[in-house]
């Protein structure tokens, strides 16, 4: 693999514990829970499957209290009820046990883990964030999405990180090959783990970009979703380029410490700009709408503003997916995810499809919503009227048809009176034409 290669403090720079300090004004907020030895030591035991830590002492949940229910003051049905959800379970405990037997031997074989502390600063984010994005030092665990019932990486539960991130290949990498990216290498491993829980944002992927600096120049920006076309980013990529400079010149450069870096940015509907991550400048990082050859050639001693180039995913070029958007779900799918709380479900309609908000972009979104209330309501009422007009104009229809049928009614009784009237006529005529007969014959007799 060629170049570019970082330096160790380069590749240190991107640790999220080390950038994160300095530029969480600009960041998205998040917690950075240190991890023990053990709980590494949990994350390479992959002799086993995947399995979860053992839940704390205090959280043990005592299956059978539900059969502890104090019989005497219930109905014999009831009795009966429960002896039998009792009995076949027990049936289904033991066919079960049958079955995986030699999984079980397997399970008591394997170390168990307990991270109590751990699990405790987990909850606590959780209740601060009420979700979370997790990651590690470096990275996400964005090849282990399908692990969670949500279909990304939004975690309400310890069990859902603790899924995630042992389900990741790119988590294990990181443990022990960070530094492999580096041609003069002196360690294998960070000096301290973290696990990183940020809050979680719906971020809409068409408004991420990533930023490539050489000598803290920024030089090139590319889309992030380099696999889709968005007619709209056409309109707006002069005003986003603009946007993205003044980030750069008044957050990013001379503050982050390497000459040489990566850095991902989330636009806000609002035009507000949050650091998502430093990534190192390395092939390990995805060049997106750029290769990383053409990254290499382009020269930049005599570099200025006007010389950035920002790439935007072509209309007609299919691009390969990189594997973070290959892993990506629908966000209206994402938020049925059967391990959301019907509150969050409810927070998540109330707020529609939100965004990184803050509190103008709130107070927009208001707004917006009860312009929408309004209008929706207006539709409502104009939709009720044509209905009672069309209603009205049935009605006259049908009045109309009654009355045709009506004249038609009345005119086939007149027919009728007059066929009536004819035919009795035409008897009377018969009749008469009879009496006229009789009567001749009389005379000739
Ligand atoms: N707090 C968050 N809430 C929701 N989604 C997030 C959050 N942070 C990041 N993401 C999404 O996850 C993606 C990956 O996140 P991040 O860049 O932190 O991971 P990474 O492993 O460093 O990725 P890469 O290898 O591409 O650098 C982002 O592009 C963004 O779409
Ligand atoms: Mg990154």
């Amino acid at each position: 693999m060629e170049g570019p290669y970082p330096t160790e403090e380069e590749v240190e720079r991107c640790e999220f514990q080390n950038w994160y300090p300095s530029f969480r004004k600009c960041s998205l907020k998040s917690e950075m829970i240190l991890l023990s030895e053990e709980f590494i030591e949990y994350l390479e035991d992959d002799k086993h499957g995947l399995f979860l830590p053992d839940p704390p002492n205090d959280k043990k949940i005592n299956y059978s209290s539900k059969f502890d229910i104090d019989s005497s003051d219930q109905d014999e049905e009831y009795i009966e009820f429960w002896e039998k959800v009792e009995e076949e379970e027990k049936k289904k405990k033991k066919e079960k046990e049958k079955e995986n037997e030699n999984e079980e031997e397997e399970e008591f074989d394997r170390k168990h883990y307990c991270f109590p502390q751990i699990e405790e600063k987990i909850e606590k984010a959780i209740e601060k964030f009420g979700s979370v994005f997790p990651k590690m030092n470096w990275s996400a665990p964005k090849d282990a999405l399908w692990m969670n019932s949500t279909g990304d990486l939004k975690c309400i539960l310890p069990s859902d990180i603790y899924s995630v991130l042992k389900g990741s290949d790119l988590i294990v990498f990181d443990l022990n090959h960070a530094f492999d990216l580096c041609k003069e290498k002196s360690k294998n491993r960070p000096e301290k783990f973290y696990l990183i829980l940020r809050k979680f944002y719906p971020l809409i992927i068409s408004q991420e970009f990533r930023c490539f600096c050489k000598n803290d120049s920024l030089f090139a920006i590319s889309q992030r979703d380099n696999s889709t076309y968005f007619t709209y980013l056409e309109k707006k990529k002069e005003h986003f380029f603009e946007l993205i400079k003044k980030f750069w010149n008044e957050k990013i450069k001379g503050k982050f410490g390497s000459k040489n870096y990566i850095f991902d940015i989330y636009i806000t509907k609002n035009d507000k700009i949050f650091l998502i991550d430093f990534n190192i400048y390395s092939r390990a990082t995805e060049p997106l709408l750029f290769d990383w050859d053409e990254l290499n050639e382009i020269d930049l001693k005599n570099n200025q503003e006007n010389k950035i180039q920002f790439r935007l995913t072509p209309k007609d070029k299919p691009i390969k997916p990189n594997l973070s958007m290959i892993s990506r779900l629908p966000y209206d799918l994402q938020e049925f995810g059967n391990k959301v709380s019907v509150s969050e479900m409810v927070d998540l309609i109330k707020k529609g499809k939100f965004d990184v908000k803050d509190e103008d972009q709130d107070k927009n979104e208001k707004e917006k919503e009860k312009e929408n209330k309004n209008e929706k309501e207006k539709k409502n009422e104009k939709e009720k009227e044509n209905e009672k007009e069309k209603e009205n104009e049935k009605e006259k229809e049908k009045e109309k048809e009654k009355e045709k049928e009506n004249k038609k009614e009345n005119k086939n009784e007149k027919e009728n009176e007059n066929e009536s009237e004819n035919e009795k006529e035409n008897e009377n005529e018969i009749e008469k034409e009879k009496e006229n007969e009789s009567e001749n014959e009389k005379v000739k007799k």
